[in-house]
C-alpha cells in the first residue's frame, strides 16, 4: 500500500437532474434524498423493516439489523425466497403477462420470456436439480454463457435454498477447477459452447479438463447452444433438454431463513488464492431491490439494459435479481459488442427501445474509438437514463457517453459498488443530485463512507485517502467461503471495526466522492478484477522462473493493462518466444483477460530491506515514469538502475 494517494483530477463541471425527469422521479429532489438519507441513518431498522416489508415474507423478520464487527445479521427471525420475489410475487399480482427476459443470441436470434414463463422454466429447471439430487445448502456451479438459462438456474437455486457459484465464461479450466473445488460443488452446469465474436468458446471442454481433479462433482448438466461436438460421459453429464425440459413446471420456493446463504462468487484478492464472497438471502434481496429501484427510477413501461456478464457481480445483482424483483423487462444480450459490427449495442437499443441502459467505461472508451457515427446511425431516443459501473469513469468519457450515447437529455448515475457489496454503495439518484462527470456523488441510504489517513484519521476535504464504510449495510459479504479469518483479515483488521475497500478516494468540498481506484495489490484490467498474487503464482510455476511481479500501467482503452517483471533461474536465457510462453501460460490457466501485455525480463527485483518487491516502483516503470519518491530503502539500487536501462 502506498503511504500518500494523490489525487490530481480537478473535474468542476456539475449537470442539474433534468428538470422533466426530476419531475417524474421517485426522489426528484435533494432535499428528498437529504431527509431520506438521514432517516436510514437515524432510524435504520424503521427505514429498512418498511423497504424489505414491500417484498414478500413466509414470516416477518423479528429484528432488522444486528452488527457486532465484522458480523453482521438481518432480518432475522424472517423467512423468505429470492426466486419467489423475482417470479411468483408478480405473477400472483396479475404481472404475469410482462416480458420478463428479452434475450438476443449473438446470432441475432432473439426469445422473449414473460414473467410466467420464466416462472415455469425457473420451475422446471429447479425439479430437475432436486432430481440430481440438490438440496438446501448444496453448491452449484454456473459455468455458462449469457443465455437465459443462466439466470434460469440462478433463480431454481434461490428457490429449492441451494448455493450457486457462476464463474464466468472467460475462466480457463485450472481456475474452474480451483474454484468448483473451494466450494465442494455437487453440479456444474455448462454449455457445449458459448458465442463471442462469431466464434464459439468450447465450455464443455474446459469443465472435461477441469473435471479431472474435482472429486465433488457427482454430474454436468449441459445445454446445447453452439452444437459444436462434445464429449457426454455416460452417468455423469446430462442434457438440458432431457433433464430440465422434460421436469414438471411447478416447484414451490421454499422458505428460507434471511440468513440462509444464497451465492458464492470468486473475486480477486492480495493473495493468489481466489475469495469466494458469500452473501446472504434476505439482506441481498432488499439491497438489490432497493438500489435498483431508487437508483434506476424504474417505472413500469422501463426496457432496462445491463451489459455485464452474469459471471460477475454486476450481473447477478443488476440484470438477474435487482431488476426482476423489480418486475422490469430485462435484456440479456449473449454476445461481442462489436459483433457484427461496432453498431451493435446502438442497433439493440433502437429495435428494443431500451429505456436504461447500464454499461462498464471500457466498454465506453472502446465505443469512441470506434468513432461517433455508428451511435449515430441509430434511433436511440427511447434512452432516458445512463449507468456506468466497474471503474472510475474519465471525464472525456462520462461526456461523450453524455452528449453521444444520451443526447445531452439523460443523467448519467455512476455507481460505486464491489462483489463484496452486493449492491451499489454510491450513486446520484437521477432526479434529485446534481452529477459531476468522474463522481459517483453521494452514499446511498444507509451507507457511510469515510475517508481516512493511514493514521486512521479522517482525511481533510479534498485528501486522497482510503475509503472505509462505517456501518453495516443489508447486502454485506457475510464472509469468504470457508475462511472466516481471512474475511475478517482482509476487510476488518486495517481499520479495525470498519469495512475496508480496498479504494482509495476523496471527497470534495460538496462532499462529492472521488473513487480514484485500488490501493491493494488489484489491478483493473477492462472492468476485470484481477489480483496481481494470482497472476504471478502462475508465472513462477514455469520451471525457468524465479521471481514474478506483476504490476498495473495505465492503459486508454482499459483502463489498466498488466506488465509483468520476470526474472529467470540461472543459465536461462530471456527471448522473446519465452515472454510469448509465459503470457499464454496466463492465458491457458487463467483465462484470456488476465494474459499481461508485456513481459520485461531483470536480472533481478527491487525489494525492501525487508524483502517485500517494491510494486509501486515498478508500477512507475511500467508507466514509463522515472521512478520517484523515496528509493533509499532499495536492497541493491544497481537493480533499478538495470531495470531503468531496460526500460530505455
Ligand atoms: O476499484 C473499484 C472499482 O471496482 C472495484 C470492485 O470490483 P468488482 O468487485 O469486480 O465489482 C465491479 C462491479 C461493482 C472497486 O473496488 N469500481 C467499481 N465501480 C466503480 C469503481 N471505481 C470507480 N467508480 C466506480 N463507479
Amino acid at each position: 500500500m502506498t503511504n500518500a494517494i494523490v489525487s490530481v483530477s480537478k473535474e468542476s463541471r456539475l449537470f442539474e437532474p433534468p428538470e422533466a425527469f426530476a419531475a417524474a422521479a421517485r426522489v426528484g429532489a435533494r432535499e428528498t434524498y437529504d431527509a431520506m438519507y438521514r432517516r436510514s441513518i437515524d432510524d435504520p431498522e424503521g427505514f429498512w423493516g418498511e423497504l424489505a416489508a414491500e417484498l414478500h415474507w413466509f414470516d416477518a423478520p423479528k429484528t432488522i439489523r444486528q452488527w457486532d464487527p465484522p458480523k453482521t445479521r438481518w432480518f432475522e427471525g424472517g423467512t423468505t425466497n429470492l426466486s419467489y420475489n423475482c417470479l411468483d410475487r408478480h405473477v400472483a399480482a396479475g404481472g404475469g403477462d410482462k416480458a420478463a427476459l428479452v434475450w438476443e443470441g449473438e446470432p441475432g436470434d432473439v426469445r422473449t420470456l414473460s414473467y410466467t414463463e420464466l416462472l415455469r422454466e425457473t420451475a422446471r429447471c429447479a425439479n430437475a436439480l432436486r432430481r440430481l439430487g440438490v438440496g438446501a445448502g448444496d453448491r452449484v456451479v454456473i459455468y455458462m454463457g449469457m443465455v437465459p438459462e443462466a439466470a434460469i438456474t440462478m433463480l431454481a437455486c434461490a428457490r429449492i435454498g441451494a448455493i450457486h457459484s457462476v464463474i464466468f465464461g472467460g475462466f480457463a479450466a485450472d481456475a474452474v477447477r480451483d474454484r468448483v473445488n473451494d466450494a465442494g460443488a455437487k453440479l456444474i452446469v455448462t454449455q457445449d459452447g458459448a458465442w463471442r465474436r462469431g466464434k464459439v468458446v468450447a465450455l464443455k471442454e474446459h469443465v472435461d479438463r477441469a473435471l479431472a481433479s474435482c472429486p465433488s462433482v457427482e454430474h454436468t448438466l449441459v445445454l446445447r447452444r453452439t452444437g459444436n461436438p462434445i464429449e457426454m460421459v455416460a452417468g455423469r453429464d446430462l442434457e438440458w433438454t432431457e433433464t430440465v425440459g422434460v421436469a414438471h413446471h411447478e416447484c414451490d420456493a421454499v422458505p428460507v431463513a434471511a440468513e440462509h446463504p444464497l451465492f458464492i462468487l470468486y473475486t480477486s484478492g492480495t493473495t493468489g488464492k481466489p475469495k469466494g464472497v458469500l452473501h446472504t438471502t434476505a439482506g441481498y434481496m432488499v439491497g438489490c431491490y432497493v438500489t435498483t429501484k431508487y437508483v434506476f427510477d424504474l417505472r413500469d413501461d422501463d426496457v432496462y439494459w445491463c451489459t455485464a456478464d452474469v459471471g460477475w457481480v454486476t450481473g447477478h445483482s443488476y440484470i438477474v435479481y435487482g431488476p426482476l424483483a423489480n418486475h422490469a423487462t430485462v435484456v440479456m444480450y449473449e454476445g461481442a459488442p462489436n459483433h457484427p459490427g461496432p453498431d451493435r449495442f446502438w442497433a439493440m437499443i433502437a429495435k428494443h427501445r431500451v429505456t436504461v441502459f447500464y454499461t462498464a467505461p471500457t466498454a465506453i472508451r472502446a465505443f469512441i474509438r470506434w468513432g461517433d457515427e455508428h451511435p449515430a446511425r441509430h434511433d436511440m431516443s427511447s434512452l432516458r437514463l445512463l449507468g456506468s459501473v466497474g471503474e472510475p469513469i474519465n471525464p472525456e468519457a462520462w461526456m461523450w457517453y453524455r452528449d453521444v450515447i444520451g443526447g445531452g437529455r439523460c443523467p448519467i448515475v455512476d455507481t460505486w459498488w464491489q462483489t463484496e457489496t452486493g449492491a451499489i454503495m454510491m450513486a446520484p439518484l437521477p432526479g434529485a443530485i446534481a452529477t459531476k462527470p468522474g463522481s459517483c456523488t453521494v452514499p446511498f441510504f444507509g451507507v457511510v463512507p469515510k475517508i481516512l489517513r493511514h493514521d486512521g484519521t479522517e482525511a481533510a476535504t479534498n485528501e486522497g485517502g482510503y475509503l472505509v464504510i462505517e456501518q453495516p449495510w443489508p447486502s454485506m459479504l457475510r464472509t469468504v467461503w470457508g475462511d472466516d479469518e481471512r474475511f475478517r483479515e482482509t476487510y476488518f483488521s486495517r481499520f479495525p471495526g470498519k469495512y475496508f475497500t480496498g479504494d482509495g478516494a476523496r471527497r470534495d468540498e460538496h462532499g462529492y466522492f472521488w473513487v480514484m481506484g485500488r490501493v491493494d495489490d488489484v489491478v483493473n484490467v477492462a472492468g476485470h478484477r484481477l489480483g496481481t498474487a494470482e497472476i504471478e503464482s502462475v508465472l513462477v510455476a514455469h520451471p525457468w522462473v524465479a521471481e514474478a511481479a506483476v504490476v498495473g500501467r495505465p492503459d486508454e482503452l482499459k483502463g489498466q493493462a498488466l506488465v509483468a517483471f520476470v526474472t529467470l533461474k540461472s543459465g536461462r536465457e530471456p527471448t522473446d518466444p519465452l515472454a510469448e510462453e509465459l503470457a499464454e501460460l496466463v492465458s491457458a490457466e487463467i483465462g484470456k483477460f488476465a494474459r499481461p501485455d508485456a513481459i520485461r525480463f531483470a536480472d533481478a527485483l527491487p525489494k525492501t530491506r525487508s524483502g517485500k518487491i517494491m510494486r509501486r516502483l515498478l508500477g512507475e516503470l511500467a508507466a514509463g515514469q522515472a521512478p520517484k519518491g523515496d528509493t533509499t530503502t532499495l536492497e541493491d539500487i544497481s537493480v533499478l538502475a538495470a531495470l531503468r536501462t531496460d526500460d530505455e
